[in-house]
């Protein structure tokens, strides 16, 4: 039996223990020279604390509330794809992790588990998130499902007008299986003899024409709130506020598509400058720590999402890895909060962490 991991980062060694190679690779990978995927989490480590002394913390209050859901801890799951990969019960046992711990899960647009399994699997929170297909008429089907299935709101994907290169996936020859959502609608079925068939079949069939003017036609296909994920300057924030979403999600996408994006723990601050508390700004990328959700929050998100280590959890362990990966994010930020002075997130600050930026402005 696989030792018992002790932080999210172990969970990633078991997962490739695993793991087929190509599948590791694909959960694992980033774009070109993965240099955002470094910086995703090193980043994280440039930032310092103001810890605060003499607080009364014998009582932590980790919960918090997104879109009038309550959440035990501002920890949710982000879309990742295909979860049969990592374990046969695939996004069912995510879900499953996600209601026995309170929190909201995101389902992938491309998830192994249909939208109507996941929905019978648990009572967890759903959002779904969507990509938009130059078939249109896919995604209002989808939508539709969504809603009928009580997912709560939409995440829009919006920084996929391509799939980014992603070079583990190519030398792999990475194949793309079937999606059950997509039964009936499209097959999945491409090959390619140069890359792998994920970037073949996305170049396929993602609509690259996308643009803002679409939010007035996904608004007209639902009545769900809309979420955008991939916003990363200050610009988009301001457009995505005008064009009425009801939250944004910095995010680049766990470094698989522009590499030498910003890490998001550094666009996070310009963004929530330019929404100045419109609507609720939600982060992800590169979060294995308990610090890194306090880090976040302080800079002024209302609640992280993690991606790579539930699929690492889930490929360990199954439902019960993913469960210990939130759990575990969960206890070392009550620990951090503990440590800084802050007994509930109401509590915790601009000024309990002190940026790079700020730390070098300070010795000029
Ligand atoms: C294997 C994998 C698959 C992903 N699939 C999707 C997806 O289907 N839709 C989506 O919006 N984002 C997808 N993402 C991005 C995640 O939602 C999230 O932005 C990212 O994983 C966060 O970074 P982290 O992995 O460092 O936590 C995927 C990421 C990974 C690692």
């Amino acid at each position: 039996m696989a030792a018992e991991p002790v932080n999210l980062n172990e969970f990633q060694e078991l997962a490739r223990l695993a793991l087929p190679k190509m599948y590791y690779d694909f959960y694992a990978g980033g774009a070109e020279d993965e240099h955002t995927l470094k910086e995703n989490v090193e980043a994280f480590h440039r930032i310092t604390f103001r810890p605060r002394i003499l607080v009364d913390v014998s009582r932590i209050d980790l919960s918090t509330t997104i879109l009038d859901y309550k959440i035990s801890a501002p920890i949710i799951i982000a879309p990742t794809a295909l979860h049969k990969l990592a374990n046969p019960e695939g996004e069912v046992a995510t879900a499953r992790a996600a209601a026995s711990c309170n929190t909201i899960m995101v389902l992938s647009f491309t998830s192994s588990c249909s939208i109507e399994e996941v929905a019978a699997s648990c009572n967890a929170v759903r959002f779904y998130q969507l990509y938009v297909f130059k078939k249109r008429d896919i995604a209002a089907t989808l939508v539709q499902r969504a809603e009928r299935n009580g997912f709560k709101a939409l995440v829009l994907t919006a920084d996929t007008p391509r799939l980014g290169r992603r070079e583990a996936d190519i030398k792999n020859k990475m194949i793309t299986p079937q999606l059950k959502n997509l039964e009936g609608l499209l097959s999945t079925k491409v090959s390619s003899d140069t890359g792998s068939n994920l970037e073949a079949y996305a170049k396929e069939t993602m609509d690259a024409s996308l643009s803002w003017k679409d939010l007035e036609w996904l608004r007209s296909i639902t009545k769900l709130p809309i979420l955008i994920k991939g916003i990363l300057t200050r610009e988009d924030a301001i457009k995505a506020v005008e064009v009425g979403v009801a939250g944004i999600i910095v995010s680049n996408h766990g470094a698989r598509q522009l590499d030498y994006s910003p890490a998001t723990i550094s666009a996070l601050e310009e963004v929530v400058h330019a929404v100045k508390g419109r609507v609720p700004i939600l982060m992800d990328g590169g979060v294995r720590r308990g610090t890194d959700v306090f880090k976040a929050l302080a800079l002024g998100a209302q609640a992280v999402l993690i991606g790579r280590p539930v699929v690492y959890g889930l490929a360990a362990k199954g439902e019960y890895g993913v469960r210990r990966v939130i759990e575990m994010l969960k206890d070392e930020f009550e620990l951090t909060m503990a440590l800084t002075g802050c007994p509930s997130v109401k509590h915790i600050t601009r000024n309990h962490v002190r940026t790079e930026h700020e730390r070098i402005h300070s010795m000029l």
